[in-house]
């Protein structure tokens, strides 16, 4: 069977590193764009077989080597986020430039899909850059390419993401946790296996056009999600609802951080639910279920926070 092209854009995160090894053994060629290939080419060679993946080093979003790398592909996808801003304007160059960039010429090279991630729970956070500009970027993919897919998961976790793992480690070390607006704000977490399955689908199937919101088969509130986590960690912490103008000095004060936990542009973001919206089809709607446990999947790596560690006695 002939190989199919694929042009994956942020390719070593979580979702991307996933996605390799859904599409390596459905027999598709991988392209991998990524920024350094010596800080992240160990990681991504891993994650297929010989002749399935080909590593591209790009800094910067230079127009002629983008269209070059588009020409050669059939579906190009686009995973590139970050969740806060290094230097004032990076929201917008990232999640509505990028993303306009790429849609537009696949659409003047006339490919076979667009895929782009975007994100859950965005309409209404007016004050956040992160939501506005992934707002923005969605419209401009959907306006310059009809073949465009647009997925909006909510927060997605496993071994490999920055959100259970950091929480993990924080709640092991600290005393305390604080919660924010009381800890009610609500999402819907979905495994990355589960996302990459609706990302496969998407990749695979005939639809030109769709926006499609991707949610696991729970709703858990923020202190929920983690209770659970500390019930997996084996750890009891005082859980401490901090007043909004104390939140705000604390995102102000933490956003210095080089690799923050928590920035203002967050905060904001936090107060609306990352479940679904009623706004777009949900996988559900489209006979697509996830039915991975919260958890349950924890359990499978919290091991690792755990007393003992990998000797620790309960370990699944
Ligand atoms: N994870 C979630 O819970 C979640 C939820 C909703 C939406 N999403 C969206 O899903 C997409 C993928 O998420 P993920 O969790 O896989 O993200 P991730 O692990 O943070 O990976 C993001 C990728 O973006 C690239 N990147 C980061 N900063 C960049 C920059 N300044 N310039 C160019 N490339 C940059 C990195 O690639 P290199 O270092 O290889 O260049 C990295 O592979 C993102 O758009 C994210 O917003 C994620």
């Amino acid at each position: 069977m002939k190989q199919k092209e694929i042009l994956l854009f942020g390719a070593s995160g979580q979702i991307g590193r996933n996605l390799i090894r859904k599409l390596s053994i459905n027999n598709y060629k991988i392209t991998a764009v990524t920024r350094n290939i010596h800080r992240t080419g160990y990681i991504l060679k891993t994650q297929a077989n010989p002749g399935y993946l080909n590593l591209v080093e790009l800094n910067g979003f230079n127009y002629e080597k983008i269209r070059n790398l588009i020409k050669s592909c059939s579906i190009c996808v686009n995973l590139i986020g970050i969740l806060y801003e290094k230097k004032r304007g990076q929201f917008k160059s990232i999640h509505t430039d990028l993303p306009h960039m790429l849609s537009k010429i696949s659409s003047d090279l006339e490919i076979e899909k667009f895929v782009h991630l975007s994100a859950l729970g965005i309409e209404k956070a007016y004050n956040s850059g992160y939501a506005m500009s992934k707002k923005d970027g969605e419209s401009k993919v959907l306006k310059n390419f009809k073949r465009s897919i647009v997925i909006k998961p909510s927060i997605v976790y496993s071994v490999d993401d920055k959100f259970t793992t950091r929480f993990m480690t924080l709640l092991s070390r600290l005393p305390f946790m604080p919660l924010y607006y009381n800890g009610e704000t609500k999402f819907s977490p979905i495994h990355v296996s589960e996302l990459v399955e609706i990302i496969f689908r998407m990749i695979e199937s005939k639809n030109q056009s769709l926006t499609l919101e991707c949610i696991g088969p729970e709703i858990l509130s923020f202190k929920e999600i983690i209770k659970n986590l500390l019930i997996s960690i084996d750890k009891k912490r005082i859980l401490l609802p901090l007043p909004l103008p104390i939140a705000k000095v604390s995102a102000k004060i933490l956003q210095l951080l080089p690799n923050p936990l928590l920035t203002e542009d967050q905060l904001n973001l936090l107060k609306f639910d990352n479940i679904k919206s009623g706004l777009y089809k949900t996988n559900f709607d489209i006979n697509i279920k996830t039915n991975k446990i919260f958890k349950l999947e924890i359990e499978k790596y919290s091991y690792n926070w755990k007393m003992g560690g990998q000797y620790t006695r309960d370990r699944k």
